[in-house]
């Protein structure tokens, strides 16, 4: 049941300000380690502690993302008017002592080895960030903790482009929230039901991850993903379903749920199910990471899938009823279920949908910052259009002089064009002759998606490229589907969208023009994964789907361009985007790991910037890397 909500903010005093009002916000030590800055209001950086790490969801403190963007707004800590943290650590503490006794003697093992950790650093986490920030220079600001579920509504709300919105946060848990349901209007927000922990729709799918052998809090993608080729109202589907909502969760008209513990061990244990329980109830076992992807695992992916999404449009219902507002902003990590999101588009119960790029925690350090300054300084807003993310273009950029230091560390051969058009026209030639290309251009993306600055891009209607980017350059399992990027204007002439999705985040099906014949009765994956789907088949998943990136030339003029191009040479606005990153390693930020990445894999081509490196003029990888491992 969702309970009303208290808002634990802070009453603060009125602070003076300093020149320039500079609020620095910071999530960490879960997963996901982010830092972002504001001045006066203004989203100036924001970047992921892993870019800088190479840490895959660095969790520790982002001293290499606090530094990125203070030097970004070309300051020193001294000059902030305040440090936000995106949570409460006293009341997520608090969460976790109450979850101990309510569940004890049970967890005691978990409880004994978490207990240490928590009381010498986290409930001492004002101690700690200060400690941490000193070694950074002098901080004479104070350091706030608004609540998690506060910092994922403020992450959603404030950079949208409305005046007022119904706000929805879904994540795994932050202090005892999992979800709430709140409205936003010019500068206030209004938290106005919470569901508590340990009914959650995030740990909910998180254990479906884990039990069908992915890592929780990054393989949830991986589900979403799997789950097409579940087939739709099997006997095995339907029973799956039957039996996740009679014995797992049950689900309330308001969207809000209970969930069975007697099923899950995420609440006392270091496992997130009981084993035991779930192979007795779906007769499989937990899939082993290594072991084949089998039929009875994608059907249970395609049913908590459906589960899911049912619970996130009666959560929506909902948030229509209560707040009675025509625009509905999303945050939190189940917003990242892209899937999930067409769903709600599709069913119109709201007129506009925005959602925060960066869902996750790491968008928590945006949030929070932000609250500070609406809620804490009582700061007015004006809404932007179309939001005020900045194409979330927020990370670091690297100049000429970087990419020729590059060049020669690494006694790179690469081609300058003065002319960037004649770039784009040269790359995207290249590409229509079924080359890959790792596109690096200006700031990097803040969230988990790459869109168009650090991608590594393909022709779209190329029958191998599907294979090539997943075997020879991704590293990664076959069954996961590429996304396409698209003009925006374009958009739907390929798909059945009647919205921008500038941030990946929006999945709608390709125009049934398009369509081949299916082979949804073949039993052998790989057959079924690279079944030509339809004119664009790199990017058509196994159910006709795509996730969407429409690309503005507004916010990216310089991918627009090359999609420009390539239109100009193949009559198609549309290229594959996908991370430019391999299986396990994070995005690349800088143009060193961008080359050192291209030479680790079969890509033919790297742009970086106005340089153009073709693999076949490079030295060997050996010398490469060698150069690497110095630099490591
Ligand atoms: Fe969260």
């Amino acid at each position: 049941m969702f309970y009303r909500a208290e808002l634990h903010w802070l009453h603060l005093s009125i602070l003076y300000f300093k020149k320039l009002a500079a609020i620095l916000g910071i999530s960490a030590y879960y997963h996901d380690s982010a830092a972002a800055l504001l001045l006066d209001g203004k989203i100036v950086a924001a970047a992921q502690e892993e870019r800088f790490t190479r840490v895959k969801h660095d969790e520790s403190f982002p001293a290499n993302a606090v530094k990125y963007v203070m030097e970004e707004a070309g300051m020193s800590l001294e000059k902030l008017s305040a440090v936000v943290f995106y949570e409460k650590p006293f009341i997520k503490f608090e969460r976790l002592l109450e979850t101990y006794h309510a569940f004890a003697p049970n967890g005691f093992s978990s409880f004994i080895h978490a207990m240490p950790v928590w009381i010498k650093d986290k409930i001492f986490m004002k101690k700690m960030l200060k400690d941490e920030l000193k070694k950074m220079g002098k901080l004479n600001c104070p350091i706030w903790f608004p609540e998690h579920h506060l910092s994922h509504a403020a992450s959603a709300f404030y950079p949208s482009p409305f005046e007022e919105a119904a706000i929805l946060t879904i994540d795994g848990v932050g202090e005892w929230s999992t979800s709430t349901i709140g409205k936003g209007s010019w500068n206030k927000i209004e938290i106005l039901k919470e569901l508590h922990f340990p009914h959650s729709v995030g740990l909910l799918y998180s254990a479906f991850t884990y039990y069908t052998g992915f890592k929780v809090n990054s393989g949830e993608y991986k589900l979403m993903g799997l789950a097409p080729y579940g087939i739709p109202g099997s006997i095995q589907t339907e029973s799956f379903k039957q039996k996740i909502l009679a014995h797992l969760v049950d689900i309330k008209p308001d969207g809000s749920v209970l969930l069975n513990m007697d099923y899950f061990n995420f609440a006392t244990g270091l496992r997130m199910t009981n084993n035991k329980k779930w192979e007795a109830l779906f007769g499989i076992a937990p899939r082993n990471p290594e072991n084949e992807l089998t039929q009875d695992y994608m059907n249970l992916a395609l049913a908590v899938q459906e589960v899911t999404e049912d619970i996130v449009l009666k959560m929506a219902r909902h948030a229509k009823k209560l707040t009675g507002c025509k625009n509905l902003v999303l945050a939190g990590g189940v917003a990242l279920n892209c899937v999930a999101n067409g769903k709600l588009l599709k069913e119109s119960i709201f007129e506009s949908v925005w959602i925060q790029p960066a869902s996750g925690d790491a968008g928590g350090a945006l949030g929070s910052a932000l609250a500070a300054w609406h809620i804490g300084f009582d700061r007015p807003r004006i809404p932007v259009i179309p939001d005020s993310m900045e194409g979330s273009y927020l990370g670091p950029d690297y100049s000429e002089i970087d990419i020729r230091k590059t060049i020669r560390k690494y006694n790179a051969k690469a081609t300058h064009f003065d002319d960037f058009g004649e770039l784009c026209s040269h790359v995207a030639s290249l590409l229509a002759a079924g080359n890959v290309a790792g596109w690096f251009q200006g700031r990097m993306e803040f969230g988990p998606r790459a869109l168009g600055n650090r991608s590594i891009l393909g022709d779209a209607r190329h029958p191998e490229m599907q294979r090539k980017l997943n075997l020879k350059i991704k590293y990664r399992e076959g069954f996961r589907p590429f996304a396409p990027a698209v003009t925006a204007e374009k958009c739907k002439e390929y798909f059945d969208l009647d919205t921008s999705s500038p941030y990946m985040l929006l999945v709608a099906p390709v125009n049934e023009s398009r369509r081949n014949q299916s082979i949804t009765d073949e039993t052998d994956l790989l057959k079924r994964l690279y079944h030509q789907r339809s004119d664009i088949p790199a990017v058509t998943h196994i159910d006709y789907s795509a996730r969407i990136q429409t690309v503005h030339q507004k916010t990216n003029p310089e991918f627009y361009r090359l999609l420009k191009a390539f239109g100009q040479i193949t009559g198609y606005e549309v290229l594959v985007n996908t991370s430019f990153n391999v299986r396990g390693e994070p995005i690349v930020c800088t143009p060193d790991d961008a080359y050192r990445c291209f030479m680790s894999t079969e890509m033919d081509l790297l742009v970086i910037g106005n340089f153009l490196f073709r693999k076949e003029d490079q030295a060997k990888l050996d010398g490469v890397l060698k150069g690497a491992k110095a630099m490591d």
